[in-house]
């Protein structure tokens, strides 16, 4: 006896089902997860609220909007393009290959620069308006978030990709934050006058560039290059935006910077060479060395 063929799915459940099972076929990590996100986005629900429709039947152009978007995820492309916007604290921020998708871990970044001695102090007259620069800004998302979580300080956004600049700014008007934030197309932060800022947060590139062509198919095919790579031993940019850092702030102003895993000694070093102090490298929540936080020394 021959098994009858799979009836072709009607209901959001059963699409569910069979776009999980696609995208295991094509190897995509946590399939279901990817297809419940997508099955939100398209059927404008948020994901608790799912199981409530799975007996639902979808109107055909989302249908074939869910057949475009599960093949791109099948193909390689991160979800979070595919989704075209995505989570980062309070925020709900458009990404797309214009700049790297903002990830959890850079989340605790903000914490760092929010929990930073002095930095928000009324008793320092400077501190009331503090200038904070984000250097690297990508989809804006930690200078956004700090914009909304701490609207009184000025913030400037830079990068030296336009295009991720571009996107920046938009989500800024997504946000509400467009006023509270300035964005400058540069290289690095070192056109401020010397001592005038309070506070540098920068997620830069740090992946040397030998280990670019071996990062996972999804990011190196669709992050942007210039979002990743970080020279020979991955700490070029670090190193120049660094030394920016330490002819811009103001004493004991705040250097915050994400590096990778096994930079923290290296990055100390650089650090303390330039004449920073109180150089903490500091853990993410699984425990990894993901963070430099240190203060001008002068
Ligand atoms: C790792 S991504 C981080 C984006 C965002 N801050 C985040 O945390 O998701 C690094 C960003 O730095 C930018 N960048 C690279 N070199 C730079 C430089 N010399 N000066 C300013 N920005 C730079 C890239 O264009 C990219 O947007």
């Amino acid at each position: 006896m021959t098994s009858s063929p799979t009836p072709p799915p009607r209901t959001i459940g059963e699409f569910i089902a069979a776009g999980e099972a696609y995208l295991a076929r094509h190897g995509v990590d946590a399939p279901r997860v990817a297809c419940e996100l997508l099955a939100c986005r398209l059927f404008r629900c948020p994901r608790l609220e799912l199981f409530l429709h799975q007996a639902e039947t979808p109107l055909p152009r989302l249908v074939d909007a869910w057949r475009r978007g599960l093949k791109r995820v099948a193909d390689g492309e991160p979800l979070q393009y595919v989704l075209g916007e995505w989570d980062f604290r309070q925020l709900t921020l458009t990404v797309d290959c214009r700049a790297l998708i903002p990830r959890p871990e850079t989340e605790q970044l903000v914490d760092l620069v929010l929990q930073a001695p002095g930095l928000w102090s009324a008793a320092d007259p400077s501190a009331k308006q503090p200038l904070i620069l984000d250097v690297g800004t990508g989809s804006g998302c930690l200078v956004l978030s700090l914009a909304t979580e701490r609207p009184q300080a000025r913030y400037v956004a830079i990068d030296a990709s336009a295009e991720a600049l571009e996107l920046a700014r938009a989500n800024a008007l997504r946000c509400g934050a467009a006023e509270r934030v300035e964005f400058r197309h540069a290289s690095g932060c070192g056109e401020f006058p010397a001592g005038s800022v309070a506070a540098i947060v920068a997620n830069l590139p740090y992946i040397p560039t030998a280990e670019v062509a071996k990062l996972e198919r999804h990011i190196r095919e669709h992050e942007p290059v210039q979002a990743l790579d970080g020279g020979a031993d991955g700490l070029d940019i670090v190193r120049a935006v660094a030394r920016d850092a330490a002819m811009v702030l103001r004493p004991n102003g705040w250097l915050f910077l994400e590096i990778g895993d096994e930079q923290g000694p290296a990055v100390r070093e650089l650090l303390e060479e330039l004449g920073f102090v109180d150089v903490d490298i500091l853990p993410d929540l699984a425990g990894r060395t993901r963070f430099a936080q240190t203060r001008q020394g002068r």
